[in-house]
């Protein structure tokens, strides 16, 4: 299967297996305990439908949003997520790319592999920054400032990963950072020689938003183990209101699930809130943020930006969530197995394929600009 016959979700998904390297794969694919929230999240989706109206026309679709002040060509953003160059020896950087060519978001993580500086000045799309609390406070403030200097727009503070989620697939692989091979790992450089070439002819792996800070010499650690040791599981709310004040720009949680929190999010200054339960990858059991999106857009929507990601792999999808109230919807594995598969090109034509669909599908849906969608366009079985 090459590039070309990729035309969802799943098509990407098994190209990028048959790319990586297993314990990298499964890091990718993989989710916490049972995986059932990360199931759910796709799940969510199909609970309900979309009522269509006809003959409205619509010859011109609009499909821009502007969400946390950041006018986007798309309601769809590239999410955070960490270690790209793992996955493609491009990584950031050609996750970037896509993502200014669509006109849209992308998100840079604490655990990037290519600097925040470098991209924000590489591209003028709107550009987040996942930000992790480190109990280093000095690292924190760091990041803080690093992150304002370089011009990002958008600071995500994620607040659902105080601890380690249970990766029983990476438990298994053996998957750590840095990536090592150990015996294990070796059979897999064997079988999957582009990858392994690619990754040891590049540029050597690092993690430039803590490189001062965090020392791997040390050996390599599991995302749960950095997690659970590196972060402060004492962070509270005053921690937060004290980052906001200091960012003085567009904050969002990422992570929030209870209309207490996303109230209490508003209060504190927050410019909007992220529905999310990170991928399923940490409290497996834990409510979608599209079964969620209702109930905390009746009580915040019209003080704060409220934004959902989980399970996201289709444009009907999307509509479903903006029909709700979200102002923009984030995508992760959505466009990692299109990196994993053929980098930039690769989440170019993920990007592509989902701008077509989200045309098409408000075409269908008689709708010419995202805010017509509403909630009587949808109907719960
Ligand atoms: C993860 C982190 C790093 O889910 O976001 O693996």
């Amino acid at each position: 299967m090459r590039l070309q016959h990729c035309h969802n979700f799943h098509d990407f998904r098994r190209l990028a297996k048959r790319r990586l390297p297993g314990p990298i794969f499964n890091y990718i694919d993989g989710a916490a305990d049972d995986e059932v929230t990360l199931r759910r999240n796709t799940a969510a989706f199909e609970d309900c439908d979309l009522v269509p109206n006809v003959l409205r026309g619509v010859a011109a679709v609009d499909l821009s949003v502007t969400v946390m002040g950041q006018k986007l060509a798309l309601p769809v953003y590239c999410s955070p997520t960490a270690l790209q160059r793992l996955f493609h020896h491009d990584g950031e950087r050609a996750v970037a790319a896509a993502a200014a060519k669509y006109g849209t978001m992308f998100g840079v993580s604490s655990l990037g592999t290519v600097s925040v500086e470098e991209l924000r000045k590489a591209h003028a799309t709107p550009q987040a920054y996942q930000f992790y609390f480190h109990k280093d406070r000095g690292l924190n403030r760091t990041m803080l400032q690093r992150a304002k200097e370089a011009g990002v727009n958008v600071m995500m503070l994620t607040v659902d990963s105080i601890t380690g989620g249970n990766r029983e697939r990476d438990l298994r692989t053996g998957f750590s950072i840095p990536f090592r091979l150990t015996l294990g790992g070796m059979a897999q450089f064997v079988i999957r020689p582009m990858w392994g070439l690619n990754y040891v002819t590049h540029e050597r792996f690092k993690l430039p938003q803590l490189d001062e800070h965090v020392d791997m010499s040390g050996g390599a650690m599991s995302i749960g183990r950095y997690f659970t040791e590196m972060l402060d599981p004492s962070m509270t709310w005053d921690d937060v209101a004290e980052m906001v004040r200091l960012w003085d720009g567009q904050f969002c949680l990422k992570g929030v699930m209870s209309v207490e929190d996303a109230k209490r999010a508003a209060e504190i200054g927050c410019t909007g809130i992220i529905l999310s339960n990170h991928g399923g990858r940490q409290l497996d059991g834990s409510r979608t943020g599209f079964d969620q999106l209702a109930e905390v857009v009746d009580a915040v929507g019209d003080r704060i930006d409220v934004i959902m990601d989980g399970g996201v792999q289709r444009g009907t999808h999307v509509l479903k969530a903006l029909s709700l109230g979200a102002k923009a919807v984030g995508v992760g594995r959505y466009y990692l197995f299109p990196l994993a598969a053929a980098g930039q090109a690769g989440v170019e034509r993920a990007l592509g394929l989902m701008r077509a669909e989200l045309e098409r599908d408000m075409k269908l849906m008689g709708c010419t600009s995202v805010d017509q969608l509403g909630r009587g366009n949808l109907r719960f079985r």
